[in-house]
């Protein structure tokens, strides 16, 4: 039996089965949301909740504001399944177990993941409040060898060297800008750094940040947007920006959780507007945007 990270193949079988049992519509559309973004699930008609410690060898959610629950149902008349709470390395879970769901709704049929975020702002021009599009990211932990797609590869996934160039769908990207002039709001773009937690930036690491070329930085995503563009599925990333990252160690405020599950919330209206009519105009999934296939069933 092939495993990835101590994580056998029929484990996200078994997963998936339980999932597609509890299901009474096959999802088409993934979505995770970040701290402080759980209220967003009330959009969902028909709510089918699934507590994260029902699913076998499903990881349970441990930080405050990620409730830990599966929830399928329609939004804009699309299936979709919602991660309601996310999981973070920091939690003390491998990269593999982080990224577990991701390639469990790869296998119920799921073609398109949509991740959010809380994040601090990187960027100059951000302001406390704007939503950014994740054009691309940087992974720090990457560099030293902490991938989710470390250890043997599982060809039923995707390839053993994935391309990462085009990991955020240019089309989607497109479509939420599209989307946001609609409703007359701004929609800020940009490179998402992501990290492992749970220590925030320091004010050194922010203006290194800067000069890289980040936009945001925060604690989650990248390892999720790494394994679903391996598994060949189109990502859409948001980052709410729920305060602006430090960059002098003489700043007198603090940044804390509380903030970020504060700023959130006054996100979430706006995120909803966005995510609402990027599903209701969402286009077929185009083959040539994806850059990873199987290498085997
Ligand atoms: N840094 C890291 N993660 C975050 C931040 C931040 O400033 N804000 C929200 N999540």
């Amino acid at each position: 039996m092939e495993q990835t990270h101590g994580i056998p193949e029929n484990h996200y079988r078994e997963a998936a089965e339980h999932i597609r049992a509890r299901l009474s519509v096959a999802p088409e559309v993934g979505l995770v949301l970040g701290s402080g973004l759980g209220p967003l699930v009330d959009e969902i008609e028909g709510a089918q909740a699934i507590p994260f410690q029902e699913i076998p060898h499903w990881p349970r959610a441990t930080v405050q504001g990620h409730a830990g629950k599966l929830v399928g149902g329609t939004l804009e008349g699309r299936s979709v399944l919602v991660m309601q709470g996310r999981l973070h390395f920091y939690e003390g879970y491998s990269l593999a177990q982080v990224t577990l769901p991701v390639r469990v709704m790869r296998l119920l049929g799921i073609d398109t993941l949509i991740l959010t975020n809380a994040a601090g702002g990187l960027n100059r021009s951000f302001s406390a409040g704007d939503i950014m599009v994740i054009e691309d990211h940087i992974f720090p932990a990457g560099f030293s060898g902490t991938n989710p797609l470390h250890g043997p590869n599982l060809g039923m996934f995707g390839p053993r060297f994935p391309v990462h160039t085009h990991t955020y769908s240019r089309q989607l990207r497109a479509l939420a800008h599209r989307v946001a002039a609609q409703h007359g709001f701004t929609l800020r773009e940009g490179v998402y750094v992501s990290l492992s937690g749970p220590a925030f930036e320091t004010p050194a690491e922010v203006r290194l940040f800067r000069a890289w070329g980040g936009d945001a930085v925060g604690m989650s995503t990248a390892p999720e947007a790494l394994v679903a563009c391996h598994a060949g599925m189109r990502v859409l990333g948001f980052s709410s920006i729920t305060n602006i990252s430090l960059d002098s160690t003489t700043a007198q405020q603090e940044v804390s959780h509380e903030d970020v599950l504060r700023a959130g919330k006054q996100i979430v209206p706006r995120l909803a507007t966005l995510l609402r009519g990027v599903l209701r105009e969402l286009p077929p999934l185009d083959p040539g945007e994806i850059e990873n296939a199987p290498e085997h069933d």
